[in-house]
């Protein structure tokens, strides 16, 4: 959701900042723009379009700021592109967030004579500062003055010809510094922007302001600008992981590493039989106090949720609810101290999840979460997380975060089972070695992408699909139709395989694909009598089921076949079919994969 660089360093900062835009552009690829300092003058480059096929023609410069953008105001336009500058061209800013008073902020400006020259609610942030700078107050404050003017979410990246600092300011939008070689800074929406150049981060909390001047980084809380002290740390995550690594798109290269990443996520955390979360340790005390688990995330991440809400009630027999983030927030959801919510989210910044758990904390709700990017607002929100260890996730569509995010919950089910004694040792000692077990059966399935690539040939140029599924294959489905939704932008849907007979059945004639997600379990019979139906009625009909179900294969047109694991887990190797047809489908249209129309990475707005 449009993201934002500044450098200030030794180095040509323009062609380091471009270079840096270009990794972080899965947050947003509508436009883009730098601005560079140099011999006390701002110059500018905007693009509408992708800055992965531009070339940069700013001169060269120890100071720039970029932006690749994600449109929520104004349309897609070089005037809306980033960054902006106010109106005597001496101060420049980049954001990412949404300024929610921005309309009556602009008219106070307007009535000053500040001149507008795009529809951002953006813009306004230039002229802020602008306008107070004209109390003779240091920079740093007045970018602080004009923060404290704005509702809403910012990180905000504001550039002054006039001090040749740079300030970097944060209000529920992400922001890290990162701190290269000869104290040369970096300051991103995310660490892939300098993984490059540095793992040395410090990551900025809400209200924190960074002040950049000469080769000094110094920090302020921007309400009341004390001085603060902030906590270096080392990224762990390797700048080759952020790359495609001969992989025709991002997305197919995270899906192949999902065998790689479920054991990573595991790693250290089944021991001699037992699940060892000791970072669950003080949550896990208190299993047996807690009445409800409300799972919340949003997108790819709320389905995780729904998936596990079987295993976990299955396994720990306590009511678990999932619920999309976006909804919770709004209803004022009946919840308090006797339940547990557990947020999911790969970038630990989506807004929608952010909002809801800080409601439930309000309500005195205990708060863990699943996530991916360390340090992330919502990890630090948590009164405890799980980190899933996906490495960075750059294709735009989810696919190794949902994964992991199954089996980390997975673990956590079985850790709180143990403490509430709802299951046995024995049986918890199984369920940890089938999960040990998941990666070979994940790479198994993934040796079948010749049969699915060739599955989704056949079927590339149909206008809509249907994914059905039950029990804890429904979420799957749900998957499923959204992957491919996503990436190829052929209408699916998804449903509980019997409910399709009240009503979507209609739907069904010899230009409709159904999958269905058939494997030999409890509901297999139920599938079975909802396949026939689809077949009664003309619709092609794609299953996955478990290897050696010749049966199902001689009555359908196209069968995917994989491994059987323990029935709980099932889930967490049947999606990966999902994936792979999203993708070869998507791919074979010619669509962008990895950064499909209108999306972005990571969800920063409400
Ligand atoms: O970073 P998060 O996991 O919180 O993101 C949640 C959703 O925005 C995300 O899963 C989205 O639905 C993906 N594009 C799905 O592929």
């Amino acid at each position: 959701m449009c993201g934002i660089v500044g450098y200030s360093g030794n180095e040509d900062a323009a062609l380091l900042v471009m270079q840096s835009l270009k990794r972080l552009e899965y947050r947003g690829y509508d436009s883009w723009g730098i601005v560079s300092l140099s011999n006390n003058k701002l110059s500018s480059e905007k693009k509408v379009g992708r800055i992965s096929e531009a070339k940069l023609s700013l001169p060269k410069s120890k100071i720039a700021i970029g932006h690749t953008r994600w449109a929520t105001h104004g349309q897609v336009t070089k005037q809306n592109a980033h960054p902006h500058l106010g109106c005597k061209q001496k101060v420049a800013i980049v954001h990412n967030g949404i300024v929610e008073n921005y309309l009556t902020l602009r008219e106070g400006l307007l009535k000053k004579g500040h001149k507008f020259s795009g529809e951002t609610d953006s813009e306004v942030i230039a002229h802020l500062i602008e306008d107070e700078k004209k109390k003779a107050i240091p920079f740093e404050k007045a970018v602080a003055n004009a923060a404290s003017k704005l509702d809403g979410s910012f990180a905000v990246v504001a550039l002054d010809s006039e001090t040749g600092s740079m300030v970097g300011i944060r209000k529920n939008s992400p922001l890290v510094l990162g701190i290269g070689k000869g104290n040369s800074f970096f300051l991103a929406s995310d660490v892939n922007a300098f993984l490059k150049h540095t793992k040395k981060v410090i990551f900025l909390e809400d209200n924190d302001l960074v002040l950049l001047k000469g080769h000094h980084a110094s920090f302020f809380d921007f309400k009341s600008m004390k001085k603060l002290k902030k906590k270096e740390v080392e990224v762990k995550w390797s700048s080759e992981e952020a790359e495609k690594m001969g992989f025709k798109h991002f997305m197919l290269k995270e899906i192949f590493e999902q065998p790689e990443k479920a054991i990573a996520t595991m790693e250290g955390r089944l021991v001699a039989g037992k699940v060892v979360l000791p970072e669950f340790e003080k949550i896990l005390k208190k299993a047996n106090s807690f009445n409800r688990i409300i799972f919340l995330g949003c997108g790819t991440a709320f389905y995780a949720g729904l998936v596990q809400k079987y295993l976990f009630e299955e396994l720990c027999r306590i009511p678990v609810e999932a619920e999309y983030a976006s909804e919770f927030r709004y209803r004022n959801p009946v919840v308090g101290k006797k339940d547990l919510v557990i947020a999911i989210s790969q970038s630990g910044e989506t807004a929608d999840t952010l909002a809801a758990i800080r409601e439930a904390k309000a309500k005195g709700a205990t708060l863990v979460s699943i996530v991916n990017v360390v340090d992330s607002t919502i990890a630090r929100e948590s009164d405890s997380v799980l980190y899933t260890r996906a490495g960075p996730e750059i294709g735009v569509a989810s696919t190794k975060a949902f994964t992991c995010q199954l089996v980390a919950i997975a673990m956590l089910a079985i850790a709180f089972a143990v403490k509430r004694k709802a299951v046995s040792k024995s049986k918890a000692a199984s369920l940890v070695a089938s999960l040990k077990k998941l990666p070979v059966l994940m790479q198994e399935t993934l040796e079948e992408k010749a049969v699915i690539k060739a599955i989704a040939s056949k079927y590339s140029k149909k206008t809509n699909a249907l994914f059905l599924g039950r029990g804890h294959n429904y979420p799957i489905a749900l998957e499923g139709a959204l992957k491919l939704k996503e990436i190829s932008y052929i209408h699916a849907e998804a449903m509980p395989a019997a409910e399709m007979k009240h009503g979507p059945i209609a739907l069904i004639d010899k230009e409709m694909p159904v999958v269905f997600i058939a494997i030999r379990d409890q509901t297999y019979e139920k599938v079975l009598s909802n396949v026939e139906e689809v077949k009664a009625r003309a619709g092609k009909v794609i299953v996955v089921t478990d290897k050696g179900n010749t049966v199902l294969e001689e009555m359908v047109d196209d069968t995917i076949f994989v491994p059987k694991s323990e029935e709980l887990l099932q889930p967490i190797i049947n999606v990966i079919p999902m994936q792979l047809l999203a993708y070869y489908v998507a791919d074979k249209r010619g669509c962008d994969v990895d950064k499909p129309r209108n999306l972005a990475k990571s969800v920063t707005v409400e």
